[in-house]
């Protein structure tokens, strides 16, 4: 690819489809939308307004970890914190369907429809990728962040006119992208992680406890699968139970899955071999949480298996 070229123009479609108006994204610190928030900033400097939002559903830190990041870089983004409207929004609710439908209806309808009007904003730059639409037209996932391609008319719907400049790339176009812009290494390099952030990796009902659960296990995960090479590492926060022991009593407790894969655009994906030593770690650690008394090692490559499991 290309990056100059893409770069030049996109830049170039971006500042004429806008003209005048205001724009608005939300930046979620993963690598595609990080890459809109560059390009769009490089195209319209104080027009494109940025935020974060906080839906209580990110790793731990993250917003703020987000936020210093990219003021280091000059842009300066505006931290939103809707943790209420989420966890209402998905209370009760355990088909995985209807847990993405719920956090698609809160962010464009309530949260960011909200801060389209306050901001004035006429556009919205989105971070949709090739592998987004092929695969919600396909109908293996849906992206909670593809509108057009699910027959939803944002200009109708929502009263504003999504942008998504890099509707042609696939994830390693976007790294590279990413490095021609010459971004911080911890945005290049940083491993995917899902719209629906940790509420697609609780497979049940997403409450703050079990997000608590989910989210301390990501953190173990993460820290010790660093270094790994891998694509994306994650851990997920089964709904179901097994009984095991803890200081002599028995205990009917909670089990995480550690998933490691390695794919170069997600479509499909093969099980890292992990040493056995790093797994026996891995599980020493999340059955030190709260309630966990079984870690898993996913085996299942895509397909059949998705990455995420909600
Ligand atoms: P699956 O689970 O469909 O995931 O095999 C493929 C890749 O996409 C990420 N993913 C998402 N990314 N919005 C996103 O922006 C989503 O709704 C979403 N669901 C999954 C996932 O982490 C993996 O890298």
């Amino acid at each position: 690819m290309n990056c100059e070229k893409f770069t030049e123009g996109k830049i170039g479609e971006i500042k004429q489809t806008v003209g005048r108006e205001k724009a608005i994204n939300a930046l979620s610190g993963g690598v595609d939308s990080s890459a809109v928030t560059v390009l769009g900033h490089r195209a319209l400097g104080d027009q494109l307004k940025t935020v974060f939002i906080d839906n209580d559903l990110m790793r731990k830190d993250e917003p703020e970890k987000v936020v210093e990041m990219f003021a280091r870089i000059g842009i300066s983004v505006e931290l939103v914190d809707a943790k209420e409207e989420f966890l209402s929004a998905l209370s009760g609710l355990t088909d995985p369907e209807q847990k993405r439908q719920a956090i698609t209806d809160t962010f464009y309808s309530k949260v960011f429809g909200r801060l389209v009007k306050e901001s004035g904003a006429k556009f919205l730059l989105h971070g949709t990728i090739l592998t987004d639409i092929e695969e919600t037209m396909a109908g293996i996932k849906r992206q909670h962040n593809i509108l057009a391609q699910l027959g939803i008319d944002p200009q109708q719907a929502y009263g504003y006119a999504v942008i998504e400049p890099l509707k042609t790339l696939r994830k390693d176009d976007v790294r590279e992208l990413t490095k021609f812009l010459e971004m911080p290494a911890e945005i290049c390099e940083r491993i995917p992680f899902p719209g629906p952030a940790l509420a697609a990796r609780i497979v049940g009902e997403v409450t703050e406890q079990r997000l608590k659960t989910v989210r301390t296990a990501t953190d173990i995960v993460e820290e010790e699968l660093a270094d790994s090479g891998s694509f994306q590492y994650l851990a997920v926060l089964l709904n179901d139970c097994a009984t095991g022991i803890r200081d002599n009593k028995r205990e009917f407790g909670q089990i995480i899955v550690v998933r490691c894969i390695e794919s170069t655009d997600a479509r499909t994906a093969t099980v890292t071999q992990l040493p056995w030593e790093k797994l026996n770690k891995i599980s020493h650690r999340i059955t030190q949480i709260d309630g966990v008394n079984r870690c898993l090692y996913d085996l299942t490559d895509k397909p059949p298996a998705t990455i995420e499991y909600v």
